[in-house]
C-alpha cells in the first residue's frame, strides 16, 4: 500500500523537518527579555524592582545573578508555577514575579552593583540582561544624627548653666554665712580697740 521509503528519501525529510524546526524556532521560539529600564539609583532602605518581561519557548528559567567588583553571588533561580529558590542571604529582601521581574527590599549600600537576569528555554538556549543599581545614602538620615546631636548638646549645656548656678547660689549662701559668724567677733575687736 505504501510507496517503500528509500533511506534518502527518510534523510531528506528529517534534514527538511530539522531546518523547519530551526527557522520556526527562530521566529517563534526566541528568547526575548523586555525591561523599560535597565539604570535604577535608590536610597538606602528604599526598594527596587528590576522589572522585565520575559517570554521564550516553554516555561523559561529564570536566574538572577549580582556583581559588584569582586563580589559575584547569586540571587534565586525559578521557573514560574514550578519551583522557586532564593538564596538564604536574599530570602526575606527578594519577591520574584513570574514575568521574571524581582524586587528587592530594605535596600543597604552594599547592594549597589549589577544585576544579571539569565533566562534559559526548554532547549537549553539562553539569554540575559544586564541593570546597574546606584543606592545613595539617605540624607535625613543624617539630619536625625544632627538634630539628635544638637538636642543633646543643648541639654548638655543646660545642666551646666544649672550646675553653675547651683555653685554660686551656694557660695554666695556659703559667703554669707561665713560673714555673719565674723560680725560678733569684729564687734569684739572693735569694742576693744575702743
Ligand atoms: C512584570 O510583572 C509585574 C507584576 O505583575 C508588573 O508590575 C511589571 O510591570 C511586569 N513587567 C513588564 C516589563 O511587563
Ligand atoms: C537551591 O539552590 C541551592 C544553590 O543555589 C542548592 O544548593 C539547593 O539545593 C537548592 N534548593 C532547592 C530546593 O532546589
Amino acid at each position: 500500500m505504501w510507496p517503500a521509503l528509500k533511506h534518502s528519501d527518510v534523510q531528506e525529510v528529517s534534514l527538511f523537518l530539522s531546518i523547519t524546526f530551526y527557522v520556526w524556532h527562530l521566529a517563534v521560539g526566541a528568547i526575548s527579555i523586555e525591561s523599560p529600564q535597565k539604570s535604577l539609583t535608590r536610597s538606602v532602605q528604599d526598594h527596587v524592582f528590576f522589572s522585565v518581561d520575559v517570554t521564550c519557548l516553554g516555561i523559561p528559567t529564570i536566574q538572577w545573578n549580582f556583581m559588584s567588583g569582586v563580589v559575584s553571588r547569586g540571587i534565586g533561580i525559578w521557573q514560574p508555577g514550578v519551583f522557586t529558590n532564593v538564596t538564604v542571604d536574599y530570602r526575606d529582601r527578594v519577591h520574584t514575579y513570574s514575568n521574571g521581574s524581582m524586587g528587592l527590599a530594605d535596600l543597604r549600600l552594599q547592594d549597589a552593583g549589577y544585576y544579571v537576569v539569565t533566562v534559559t528555554d526548554a532547549s537549553g538556549s539562553s539569554k540575559d540582561a544586564g541593570f546597574v543599581l546606584k543606592v545613595n545614602e539617605i540624607l535625613y538620615e543624617d539630619l536625625q544624627y544632627l538634630s539628635v546631636s544638637i538636642v543633646v548638646l543643648g541639654v548638655l549645656a543646660g545642666l551646666l548653666l544649672l550646675c553653675m548656678w547651683l555653685t554660686e547660689k551656694a557660695y554666695r549662701h556659703l559667703k554669707a554665712r561665713r560673714r555673719k559668724e565674723q560680725m560678733p567677733e569684729n564687734d569684739e575687736t572693735e569694742l576693744q580697740h575702743l
